[in-house]
């Protein structure tokens, strides 16, 4: 079979507390391994030639989480991001990162800053990072922008350009894992289109093998943008 690659691809997350709870591991240990896996599945996302790859790490939700969890989860991302800065250069990979950033502690905020400058020249693939991201509060940004810059009415793209993936094609292919079955306040607006694939593993014991699995399932749906489609 043909295998139609998807131009973006966005990723819930999803099953690191539960794949390290049930080998009696801390909570945490799911999100390192969930932070290696994440690295794994860019670079077969660069193999194959998708050229955008959205990943959800840290939802407006999850600040309702045991402060313990949400510090150590920024830990990670810190070191995370500290560590990886010459490997995303050299590989080719742009980072960028939605949602707010206001809640952020600064020293964070400005090696994210430092990680879109440092790499804003790659161009193989681009990995957005959802931190602090909610699709709500998306929409409710970009509303409040519309009305800074004082316009009087918007259209879909005039309003879409106010987003944070303003200027980002939608996602062709949404994949959660954990076997939940649910948008979680991702990215609402964008997703309007996009084909869901739901997979069973955790994100820790997710694979590139998974990964062509969902991108096989989605070379055989017939996207139909409402239209009636000759048979
Ligand atoms: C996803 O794994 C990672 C984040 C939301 C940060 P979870 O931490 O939600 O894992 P489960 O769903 O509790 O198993
Ligand atoms: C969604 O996962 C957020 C991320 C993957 C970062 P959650 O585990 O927070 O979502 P719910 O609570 O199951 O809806
Ligand atoms: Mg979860």
């Amino acid at each position: 079979m043909e295998l139609k690659i998807p131009r973006h691809i966005a990723i819930i997350m999803d099953g690191n507390g539960r794949w390290a709870r049930r080998r009696g591991m801390p909570r945490i240990m799911g999100h390192y391994r969930g932070a290696e896996v994440a690295e794994e599945i860019a670079r077969a996302c660069m193999d194959i030639g998708v050229e955008y790859l959205t990943l959800f790490a840290f939802s407006t939700e999850n600040w309702n989480r045991p402060r313990e969890e949400v510090d150590l989860l920024f830990d990670l991302l810190r070191d995370y991001l500290k560590n990886k800065r010459e490997d995303l250069k050299n590989l080719g990979i742009r980072l960028r990162f939605i949602g707010r950033r206001d809640r952020i502690s600064r020293d964070l905020k400005s090696l994210m800053e430092d990680l879109e400058a440092y790499t804003s020249d790659n161009n193989r693939l681009t990995v957005i990072l959802a931190v602090d991201y909610g699709g709500r509060d998306d929409i409710v940004r970009a509303v409040r922008s519309v009305i800074r810059n004082g316009l009087k009415t918007v259209d879909e793209e005039t309003f879409r350009s106010y987003l944070d993936l303003g200027d980002v094609p939608d996602p062709d292919l949404l994949i959660r894992t954990a076997g939940e079955k649910r948008i979680s306040n991702f990215i609402l607006w964008n997703l309007a289109y996009t084909e869901l694939y739901f997979s069973e593993l955790c994100w820790p014991e997710f694979t590139k093998e998974e990964l062509l699995r969902a991108i096989e399932d989605f070379s055989r749906r017939r996207r139909k943008f409402g239209r009636v489609l000759d048979e």
